[in-house]
């Protein structure tokens, strides 16, 4: 059979393929120099050569050669062919370097090289439909979530989203009590520790490393008005709660709705549920974007293989929308929602009976 076709269609797409190619090299070659140090050893330092660079951080001249010609090609730093030598301007060093910056990207790279990690696993969950709980892919993915959530829930948890809710700021202030669940490493949690001394924050969360990592980090702030627990949004211990939030989680559970119901049996009269989940709009159709592209492609290897591998498994996916969120969140006994507040990534639903 002899397919007739556009050559200029199909010219336009491999050009297209060759770009995300060279994208997917440049993610990769940042997250080596994230790794090795190389960002940070060109922050603030001028002009260098290879060998300078080579000396100032250990690494081999060759191999940081041919890193500094890929990296430099994808415009992730500055090549003067004058001298021939290597700087990165201040906009480069605020998104491959300035760790907690929200432009710093480097979580996010982190979080895809897991996935190429573990791909061995993601295929063969693709192929066979079973799922793959959180606790199965490469450590780099819980570290990599860490950092690329974390800046956004600096910038915005404690100034803008909780402000946007009805009440919850000021119940904060005078000593509430939190739960966030599905809280993996902590940062959230940390946060509003750190925020509302008067308040004591549980952070909850099935996956036991992560729990750990959130204790140390806990730890490491200072802050003693937290408490952690391993356990299941769906039946964890505890209740009474004037406030509950759950961060980019509720889609990767098998059972949101039993988690929403579980959390609305444990909230206290009055209490307030904080629901962020990624931006997106309520159909497919709406999420043919970038963002789209990358929010259904983590979906694909980690937030439905984890929801499957768990009692129920329903799949919601890392893009279900508004209308359906509220849907789980009134099957699960909820009244009221509303979206409080959003970000270009993330959106803020406000959940209260
Ligand atoms: C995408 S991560 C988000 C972690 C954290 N909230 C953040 O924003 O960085 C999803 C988290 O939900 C947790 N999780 C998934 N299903 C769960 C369940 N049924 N009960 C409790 N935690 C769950 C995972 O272990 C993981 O830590």
């Amino acid at each position: 059979m002899t397919d007739t076709f556009d050559e200029d269609v199909l010219n336009g797409l491999v050009g297209k393929v060759i770009g995300d190619v060279a994208g997917a090299m440049s993610m990769f070659m940042a997250y080596l120099g994230d790794q090795a140090g190389v960002f940070s050893a060109l922050d603030g330092a001028g002009r260098v050569t290879v060998d300078e660079l080579a000396a100032k951080i250990g690494l081999n001249p060759k191999y940081l050669h041919e890193w500094l010609g890929s990296i430099c090609a994808a415009g992730y730093a500055q090549h003067h062919a004058e001298d021939e030598t290597f700087s990165i301007t201040p906009e480069q060093a605020l998104v491959f370097t300035r760790e907690g910056q929200p432009a710093c990207m480097q979580g996010f790279f982190q979080l895809i090289v897991s996935q190429f990690a573990g791909h061995e696993q993601a295929t063969e969950t693709f192929k066979s439909g079973k799922g793959r709980p959180w606790g199965d892919h490469p450590q780099c993915l819980f570290c990599g979530t860490d950092r690329f959530f974390r800046p956004g829930y600096q910038a915005n948890l404690v100034d803008n989203w909780i402000p946007a809710l009805a009440g919850v700021e000021a119940k904060l202030q005078t000593g509430a009590k939190v739960a966030d669940i599905g809280c993996g490493h902590g940062s959230s949690t940390v946060l509003m520790a750190q925020a509302y001394p008067n308040s004591t924050i549980h952070g909850i969360d099935m996956h036991a490393p992560s729990i750990e990592e959130a204790k140390t980090k806990a730890a490491a702030a200072g802050v003693t008005n937290v408490e952690f627990q391993v356990g299941k949004a769906q039946d964890f211990a505890g209740g009474g709660f004037d406030f509950a939030c759950m961060f980019d989680a509720l889609h990767d559970m098998g059972d949101p709705v039993g988690a929403a119901r579980h959390i609305r049996e444990t909230l206290a009269p009055g209490g307030t549920f904080m629901l962020v989940e990624p931006m997106a709009g309520d159909s497919m159709a709406e999420n043919m974007h970038p963002l789209g592209q990358i929010f259904y492609a983590a979906s694909c290897t980690i937030c439905t293989p984890n929801s499957l591998s768990q009692e129920v498994g329903l799949g919601l996916g890392a893009q279900a929308g508004e209308k359906r969120l509220a849907e789980v969140c009134r099957e699960a006994g909820f009244t009221k929602i509303r979206r409080a507040a959003e970000t270009p990534t993330n959106m803020v639903l406000e959940v209260t009976s």
